[in-house]
């Protein structure tokens, strides 16, 4: 047998479905976070449901839609702050504890999105 991967540990589809719901209902109230997304959520959270799909081992859904994710390249039209980073990342913790994910799992999780989400840093204007 293969070895399980996150996506599987978690539960899967209607686990990421889930955490992305949570996720985005909590940028749509982050008062750093918000202006930054269009008026709808929509297309963001279908893209993000691909990405942290395949990310954390399920289907290659991100790949099949977009091509490669090159996310920091698609993230050069916002200014990203350490603290949108730091904000990003709040909401997922909390989007986390909300589905009550695994704490193994979150912890893996929370890790790797750390990385990523200082990867998209483009300014460091904090008067932004
Ligand atoms: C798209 C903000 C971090 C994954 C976007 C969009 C914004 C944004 C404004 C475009 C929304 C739209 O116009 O529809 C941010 C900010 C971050 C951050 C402020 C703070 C660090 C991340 C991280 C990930 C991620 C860590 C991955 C885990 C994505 C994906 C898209 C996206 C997959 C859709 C890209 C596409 O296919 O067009 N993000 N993001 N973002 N973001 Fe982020």
């Amino acid at each position: 047998d293969k070895p399980q991967t996150v996506y599987e540990a978690i539960g899967g589809e209607t686990t990421i479905a889930r955490l992305v719901d949570a996720f985005y209902a909590r940028v749509a109230r982050d008062t750093l976070l918000r202006p930054l997304f269009p008026p709808s959520f929509d297309e963001v959270r279908l893209r993000q449901f691909w990405f942290l799909s395949q990310l954390f081992g399920g289907p290659r859904l991100y790949t099949e839609h977009r091509g490669q994710p090159m996310l920091r390249m698609r993230h050069l039209h916002f200014p990203i702050t350490p603290a949108h980073a730091r904000a990003w990342l709040a909401c997922m913790r909390e989007a986390m504890e909300e589905v009550q994910l695994p704490v193994p799992a979150r912890e893996a999780m929370l890790q790797r999105l750390t990385m990523t989400a200082f990867h998209m840093v483009n300014t460091d204007d904090e008067s932004i």
